[in-house]
């Protein structure tokens, strides 16, 4: 470690000195940037006081990434932090360390990189600090700011950080500020056709450099989404308050970190830590309590309307059904069974309605006390749902008893929801009228963080439905295991469908920011009814594929028991592969068009392979260079079928096995809309499919 100091005199000097000689119309000479370059001098940071203005400026090799650009934060009750600031002092670390995942696609992470620390002053005090941590494949950097005597409370009414990228790039991006949250499919254009995206945002340089913009650990403030200003820059557009501030702060903070991922292939982004890196660690010690695996559950019957939500005839959640999803649970080795539709509330317009949720009461037709025994029985658990249409203040009123009731039922993970209409959330604001917040707001953030931490009381884990993005929090909070945040497979069921190309974008733009719950697994794709009423763009291989493509530790088979009964062969994946990871490798892909993933499990010395491709038809060659060297494997391969395709023939699969060792390449036929996947396991416990 080492340290600059200067004279605080001097610079504030020389600070007041040049911003007279700018006022003057006349040059002033920039100090000297201040430079931080990765580890392996890959990135380059430079830091710099321009024209009075603070701002960075990124370069790989040499060549610059992203152009000077600037840096600061506005309030609108106190001394805003943009101009007239000098460089105090500044320091450097460097960090090569790693650490344990309690779960997760990797084991171990390796955490190394280069800090630069930089005070800033603009009065007689340090005014705040800019943290910059860069690798070798991105860096991030955060605001710190101290706590203002002057100013118990400050509001935030800009943040000015800007990304000036260097040309035009090929973007895939989603809009923010719309109804359906991230629910979109992603656009691709060139950088200028955006407005105002949310991140992760994918960008392609002519030059063939890949790169996502995001941020980690989003605590207490507002998501931070990309407005286009001109001239490729994209500056920081954070989600206000309905008071049209934007972050309200009290005393000392930081903000979240504002990060670049930059790769030479486009599967650097997917195999990157930066995001999680950024993170705190564990704070809840000991985890053990927390079960990564597959669940089963009440769920896609509603979607494709053979069952309901609400109470009646039709009711899914009764104790029957559960039993039933229990017993198949239990005999095919799933740790889950989700129950959605069993509390009182769903009943007339269940999203206009949110306040009628009661988060203690079960429909009477539901026998949870019961069916918690039954399950426990059969070692299996059932999975808690918490749709709460966005009652935010009803929710939290029952926050506390809700979580105590699944705990008291042996509940060890929550699906919580939060639909509406409009993205917009009502509480009941100062004046004591109604207000309307944003869903990715810093009073939306608040509250998504405060359930995980209740339920982290109770030894609950959290899968979030309608979120905020991932950030990397797990690190944290490693019961806020999982989230949706994207369009899953729900939209198969009742929209135009998520297309041939979706996963297939997915894995370079919303997979970046962290385990996505999608609910793969559906197999009833040929049938007149899934034929004709839904539009699930797959073939069945590709179904499997998903298991491996799209990590999350809670891992749904979406389907239907008797969906899964009748292909007991494909079945048989679903059944193998894990949701805990000891290690993963991205091996292939281009953005929209195809992605290969490895992992091995982490509780044997199996590895899985999943690819996906889009609506082309795609022969890929696999180097087998991730298995041990030296062991012979089986290979346990699911293909499709020679005359398979997502929109003709989508169940046609081909299920075979080999020996292949850690030399070989593997030559896979993906069909249109289609995908392949793969167990390889040591031979000398291998057994074939049944
Ligand atoms: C939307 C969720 O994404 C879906 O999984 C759930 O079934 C419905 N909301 C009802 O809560």
């Amino acid at each position: 470690m080492y340290r600059y100091t200067r004279l605080l005199r001097l610079r504030m000097f020389l600070a007041v000195a040049g911003s007279l000689l700018f006022s003057a119309g006349l040059a002033v000479a920039a100090e000297p940037a201040l430079t931080a370059s990765s580890p392996d001098h890959v990135l380059q940071v430079q830091v710099q006081v321009r024209d009075g203005n603070l701002q960075y400026q990124l370069s790989r090799f040499g060549v610059p990434v992203l152009d000077w650009s600037r840096l600061g934060l506005q309030f609108s009750d106190a001394s805003s932090l943009t101009d007239g600031l000098a460089i105090a002092d500044s320091s450097t670390r460097d960090v090569d360390d790693r650490w344990q995942q309690p779960w997760g696609e990797r084991q171990w992470v390796r955490n190394r990189y280069r800090e630069l620390r930089v005070n800033f002053t603009s009065a007689d005090a340090p005014a705040m600090a800019v943290v910059f941590r860069v690798y070798d494949e991105g860096f991030g950097f955060r605001y710190e700011v101290p706590a203002d005597a002057q100013h118990a409370k400050r509001t935030i009414s800009n943040e000015l950080t800007e990304f000036a990228f260097v040309a035009d790039h090929k973007t895939w991006w989603n809009g923010a500020y719309l109804p359906n949250r991230y629910e979109y499919l992603y656009r691709e254009s060139p950088l200028s056709a955006i407005w105002k995206a949310v991140t992760p945002l994918t960008m392609k340089t002519a030059q063939g450099l890949y790169l996502s913009v995001h941020e980690a650990a989003l605590v207490d403030y507002p998501e931070m989404t990309l407005e286009n200003v001109g001239g490729n820059r994209l500056k920081a557009d954070l989600i206000p308050w309905s008071d049209g501030s934007k972050v309200k702060t009290e005393g000392a903070f930081v903000t979240p970190w504002r990060t670049l991922t930059v790769a030479e292939r486009a599967t650097g982004l997917i195999d990157s830590d930066l995001i999680l890196n950024l993170n705190e660690p564990n704070t809840l010690g000991d985890v053990s309590w927390l079960e990564p695996g597959k669940y089963v559950g009440v769920w896609w019957e509603m979607h494709i309307r053979q069952s309901t939500w609400a109470s009646g005839d039709k009711h899914g959640a009764n104790t029957a059904n559960v039993k039933r999803f229990i017993d198949f649970a239990a005999k095919y080795g799933f740790k889950g069974v989700l129950v959605e539709g069993w509390n009182v509330g769903w009943d007339g317009d269940w999203i206009a309605n949110s306040d009628l949720f009661n988060f203690t009461t079960p429909y009477p037709d539901y026998d949870f006390d019961a069916l918690a025994r039954y399950a426990k029985n059969k070692g299996v658990r059932i999975i808690g749902h918490h749709e709460t249409s966005g009652g935010i203040a009803n929710y939290e009123s029952q926050l506390e008893d809700a979580m105590a009731y699944m705990q008291a039922h042996d509940v060890r993970a929550i699906k919580t929801g939060y639909v509406k209409q409009n993205g917009l959330i009502e509480r009941i604001g100062d004046a004591g009228k109604p207000v309307h917040e944003w869903q990715h707001g810093q009073f939306m953030v608040r509250h998504y963080q405060k359930v995980a931490e209740v339920a982290a009381k109770h030894h609950i884990a959290i899968n979030t439905h309608e979120p905020i993005k991932d950030t990397g929090l797990r690190r944290t909070w490693p019961n806020w295991m999982t989230r949706e945040g994207a369009r899953g497979q729900e939209y198969n069921a009742w929209s135009e469908g998520n297309g041939p190309g979706h996963i297939a974008n997915l894995a370079f733009t919303r997979m970046l920011s962290g385990p996505m719950d999608f609910t793969p697994g559906i197999f009833d794709l040929g049938s007149k009814q899934a034929m004709d009423e839904r539009n699930l763009s797959s073939t069945l291989a590709k179904q499997l594929a998903l298991y491996v493509v799209l990590y999350s530790p809670l891992q749904m088979a979406a389907d239907l028991p008797e969906n899964y009964e009748a292909k007991p062969k494909a079945f048989q994946f679903i059944r193998d592969v894990p949701a805990d990871w000891a290690q993963s490798r991205a091996i292939d892909g281009e953005i929209g068009d195809f992605v290969v993933i490895a992992r091995q499990d982490r509780n044997s010395r199996d590895w899985y392979l999943g690819a996906v491709g889009d609506e082309n038809g795609r022969l890929l060659s696999v180097p087998l260079g991730f298995l041990e060297s030296g062991v012979r494997y089986q290979a346990q391969i699911y293909a499709d079928g020679v005359d398979a395709s997502w929109d003709k023939n989508p169940e046609a699969i081909e299920i075979s096995t080999r020996e292949v060792s850690s030399n070989d390449v593997l030559r896979l036929r993906l069909a249109p809309g289609g995908g392949s996947a793969i167990r390889f396991v040591p031979l000398h416990k291998a057994v074939a499919p049944r």
